[in-house]
């Protein structure tokens, strides 16, 4: 008897924030295991084995750059990924309050149906000895489709990699709603 499996879809992880927030940093921290001093503007996407990881599924991991690429690229990308990654630095209030003022809208627009999940990260926490999180929650509550929010830092590699499986898994294992009630009239 030959049993038949469907290959595990690949899982498109988009990072996109602020211009100096820190998304070329977390992948190429994830990526070689060590701050890069250095960065370019945008990373290469990178495509990850599924064998290596954590749910065995094949994983690209695409960079955002608006200094190299135009916004229709940017509404391009949205409309391809998987799961959007929207990075803030803890240490900045104006990238925090553009969550909600422009990156969750332009998400919106791009997926006008809430189906795509968006995880909230919030890098450069070796820069604070605080918390952003209870302000992120009320951010939360507005948009269901954040699955997830976590804080890292590029620099010390906290929670790099987790970060990544919550992308991974909001996307394999959602836990937002899929019937909501506000859009049932
Ligand atoms: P754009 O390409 O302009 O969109 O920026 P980006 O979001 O890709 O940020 P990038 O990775 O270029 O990092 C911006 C600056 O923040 C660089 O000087 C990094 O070294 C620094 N940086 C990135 N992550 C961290 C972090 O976790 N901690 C600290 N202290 N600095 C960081």
């Amino acid at each position: 008897m030959v049993v038949k499996t469907t290959p595990k879809r690949t899982v498109r992880i988009l990072l996109v924030g602020d211009s100096g927030v820190g998304k070329t940093s977390l992948i190429l921290s994830l990526v070689s295991e060590e701050f890069p001093e250095n960065v370019p503007h945008k990373a290469e996407e990178i495509t990850i084995p599924a064998d290596v990881t954590p749910e065995q599924v094949p994983t690209n991991i695409v960079d955002f750059s608006l200094a190299e690429q135009t916004e229709s690229d940017l509404n391009e990308q949205i409309r391809k990924a998987s799961v959007v990654c929207v990075v803030y630095a803890v240490d900045d209030d104006d990238c925090i309050d553009r969550i909600t003022s422009y990156w969750m809208p332009l998400i919106r627009q791009n997926h006008p149906d809430s189906s795509c999940p968006v995880v909230l990260v919030g890098n450069k926490i070796d820069l604070v000895e605080y918390s952003t999180i209870d302000g992120i929650f009320g951010i939360m509550e507005e948009f269901s489709e954040i699955e997830t929010c976590i804080e890292c830092s590029a620099k010390t590699l906290k929670n790099i990699s987790e970060m990544f499986y919550y992308a991974q898994k909001a996307v394999l294992h959602p836990t937002a709603p899929i019937y909501s009630v506000e859009k049932a009239d």
